[in-house]
């Protein structure tokens, strides 16, 4: 572009008003279909893996399952209300897949389809733009019970069901994810046991990756089949890592860690090939044999949009003793060092900085690649005043933080398109049950109760206005 052209569009020609967002910028709030829904039983949902999982002895914390949960099923009318009094533009939710194929495949069911048509065409009728995922961890048992994961055939069994709803619900959203956190319910669940299906097996988790990446790959043609107009992408959950020194066993476990968190599902999604380091790691792992010759062109399928769940960063050091299964197979050895930060409820500690830098790292590494943060919020057990008011200062400062950090990523270039906050209604935590609230509406599990915290009303003004306050 030459002078006469005028200044080169980039992200700084937006508002120079630190606190504005811009506009068009969608802000939404997000959940998800086990932790919310209830009615397990109900218009003949199948069997999901968590809903075994969960009714395990000793899987939840105090034997919590989502049979109930926030009672969404028969509530969801009330729900759209509620975002809509509080001036939400965007709901991300999932949909169950054993609610369209009990047994994981076979024709839809229709009184599951009509349950999610009814919740968007509430939405649309409130002015709601829906953001629909398809795969939010509740894998049906049958097809667990021929692999899961660890069987190539659930990546074209998934395939097929993202066509079936696709052909449902594709003339009214527009917004389509496949997955969600593959990383967890590869890494979570087949390598350290702690999710649903609880299996402790690093060799095959990595299996498990690659063929949620597969069941991705292979998902995009088929929605864009049914619903052409549709935009299409994948949520990852990305943590920035930096090695606690730079001796090269500290750097190595952080180049370990990055590749398993955050590069291993991105880069042949963008790329439509594993880099060397991957496929060398995954071979010294779990051998490639079931990655097969044009598995990689489709993980490839061009998508729209990148969904970014942020909620903490990591600093590591290597040296350490191998444990035994954990979460990142072919780097249990590595030591998660505590840097001192707060930490919210759950435990993990806050760097809304490292959303920022996580932003930047994306556009620097896939220049161009719209995103949306599909997730971002925090847990912290917040008790009603004897007025029944819930003045949640910490998570509406988490909340604030890192909404400044994005708007800051912005300004250095990040096509940052949305925001969902995690979460509408306080919900089932998976491993750790009804304890850990991150809801921005409380929900008396007791009496379904749903009661707006300070966030919620907050947040709401920020949606409406486009801005932070000063
Ligand atoms: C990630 C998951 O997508 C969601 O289901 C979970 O509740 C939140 N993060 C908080 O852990």
């Amino acid at each position: 572009m030459t002078a006469e052209n005028g200044p080169v569009p980039t992200a700084l020609s937006q508002p120079q008003d630190a606190s504005a967002f811009p506009p068009g910028f969608l802000w939404g709030v997000a959940t998800s279909a086990y932790q919310i829904e209830g009615a397990a039983d109900r218009d003949g949902r199948g069997t999901s893996i968590w809903d075994t999982f969960s009714r395990t002895p000793g899987k939840v914390v105090n034997g919590h399952t989502g049979d109930v949960a926030a009672d969404h099923y028969a509530r969801y009318e009330q729900d759209v209300a509620l975002m809509s009094e509080l001036g939400v533009g965007g709901y991300r939710f999932s949909v169950a897949w054993p609610r369209i194929q009990p047994d994981g495949r076979g024709p839809a069911d229709r009184r599951g389809l009509d349950f999610y048509r009814r919740l968007v065409d509430s939405l649309m009728e409130n002015g709601i733009e829906p953001a629909l995922t398809l795969y939010h961890w509740d894998l049906p048992q049958a097809l667990e019970d021929g692999g899961g994961w660890l069987n190539r055939e659930t990546s074209y069994r998934f395939a097929e069901y993202a066509h079936l709803v696709a052909e449902a619900l594709g003339d009214r959203v527009r917004i389509w994810g496949t997955l969600n956190e593959p990383w967890c319910a590869a890494f979570l669940g087949y390598s350290k046991g702690i999710h649903a299906p609880g299996l402790t097996d690093p060799a095959g988790s990595l299996r498990a990756a690659h063929h949620l990446l597969l069941g991705h790959g292979l998902s995009v043609p088929a929605i864009r089949a049914a619903a052409p107009a549709a935009e299409v992408g994948i949520t990852l959950n990305f943590y920035p890592v930096e090695p606690d020194s730079d001796s090269a066993a500290d750097q190595d476990a952080a180049h370990r860690i990055d590749l398993l968190q955050n590069r291993l599902f991105l880069d042949p999604v963008t790329d439509g090939a594993y880099p060397a380091d991957i496929r060398a790691h995954v071979e010294r792992v779990s051998g490639t044999a079931h990655i097969h010759p044009e598995d990689e062109k489709a993980i490839g399928a061009p998508v729209d949009f990148l969904g970014v769940n942020y909620y903490s960063s990591y600093r590591v050091a290597g040296g350490g003793a191998a444990t035994g299964p954990t979460e990142w197979p072919g780097a249990e050895d590595v030591r998660f060092i505590d840097r001192g930060l707060p930490r919210t409820g759950i435990g993990w500690e806050i760097d809304a900085d490292g959303l920022r830098r996580q932003l930047v790292r994306i556009e620097r590494d896939h220049p161009g690649l719209k995103m949306y943060i599909t997730e971002n919020g925090a847990a912290f057990d917040d008790a009603p005043t004897p007025e029944g008011e819930i003045h949640d200062t910490d998570r509406l400062a988490y909340i604030e933080g890192h909404l400044r950090a994005t708007r800051q990523a912005i300004e250095e270039g990040a096509d940052v398109a949305g925001y969902f906050l995690w979460s509408l209604l306080d919900n089932f935590e998976w491993a750790e049950g009804y304890g850990m609230r991150f809801g921005i509406v409380r929900v008396d599990f007791d009496t379904q109760v749903r009661t707006p915290k300070q966030s919620a009303l907050w947040y709401g003004g920020v949606a409406l206005n486009n801005r932070l306050p000063e």
